[in-house]
């Protein structure tokens, strides 16, 4: 018994080592409130991280995978239907039966943005870049601090050097997070100090945002984060009710074998 306790506890130890261990150690760690076998979603945060995606992210990045209905669905931003039905009619979207433009419906889904100079969609960019070789390591490090992918965009976007350069008729901007593009990124730097105005007087520095809109793109990412959790929760306390169970009727069963008293 004893042995097999130590090689729990070393199992959880080596599976912890890797912290922070990413290709070139610039991915920062983030305290989300998702993180960890009981974090879920701060409706609030994903809302400001849905101003900050509509604002600015949008006009580059589409997100053809997330449906504008989860915007109101519970676990997420939880908009009201009919803020959400507001939120879907800014949208235009081209209806092939109509042959013309029309508002979005909450059963459309939020735009693709294609282009020159337009980004990659970000509907599963969170979990895109997490993955078993992301920025936290993986098993029990990625369990209890997350899977490193939010924590990759905020990273991605605080990093900027203000450096520029121009190569083959293409502007790069210097990010020491961008290891795949060597440290050159296409993207301008989005996120300054004061850059949106919150109506709920959350702080607006850089960071701040940041982070916000990180929650937001691992919620578009995985909507159902919050269930998921709380399903597996009760599953865990059915579990340690039936074990509890079992023992004592184990211990019942093999009492007059054992030569005890019968309890
Ligand atoms: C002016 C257009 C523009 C805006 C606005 C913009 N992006 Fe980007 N984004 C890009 C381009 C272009 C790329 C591709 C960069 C590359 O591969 O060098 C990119 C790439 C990315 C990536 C992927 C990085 C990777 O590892 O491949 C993320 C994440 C990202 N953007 C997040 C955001 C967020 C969040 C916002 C809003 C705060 C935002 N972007 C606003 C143009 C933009």
């Amino acid at each position: 018994m004893r042995k097999l306790v130590y090689a729990a506890i070393s199992a959880l130890a080596l599976g912890s080592a890797p912290l922070l261990a990413s290709e070139g150690g610039a991915v920062h760690d983030v305290n989300f409130s998702f993180e960890g076998p009981y974090g879920t979603y701060d409706k609030a945060q994903l809302r400001r991280g849905l101003q900050i995606f509509t604002e600015i992210c949008s006009a580059c990045h589409g997100m053809k995978f997330v449906p504008l209905r989860a915007l109101g669905e519970p676990g997420g931003p939880e908009l009201s239907p009919e803020e959400v039905r507001e939120y879907a009619s800014n949208l235009e979207i081209f209806d092939p039966e109509l042959d013309d433009w029309r508002p979005r419906k909450i059963s459309d889904n939020f735009p693709t943005v294609t282009g020159d100079g337009m980004g990659p969609d970000l509907s599963v960019m969170a979990k895109a870049r997490a993955g078993f070789s992301g920025p936290l390591g993986t098993g029990l490090n990625q369990f209890f601090n997350g899977i490193g992918g939010p924590e990759y965009i905020y990273t991605i976007l605080t990093s900027y050097t203000g450096e520029m350069k121009e190569e083959a008729g293409s502007l790069y901007y210097e990010n020491h997070a961008f290891t795949r593009g060597n440290g050159w990124i296409a993207m301008p730097q989005q996120i300054y100090d004061d850059i949106v105005e919150y109506e709920d007087g959350s702080p607006t520095d850089a960071h701040a945002l940041a982070k916000d809109v990180s929650a937001f793109l691992m919620w578009a990412a995985e909507p159902k984060l919050n269930a998921r959790k709380q399903a597996g929760y009760i599953g865990v306390l059915m579990l340690v009710v039936l074990s509890v169970l079992l023992y004592f009727t184990n211990k019942t069963l093999w009492a007059p074998v054992k030569g005890k008293k019968k309890a």
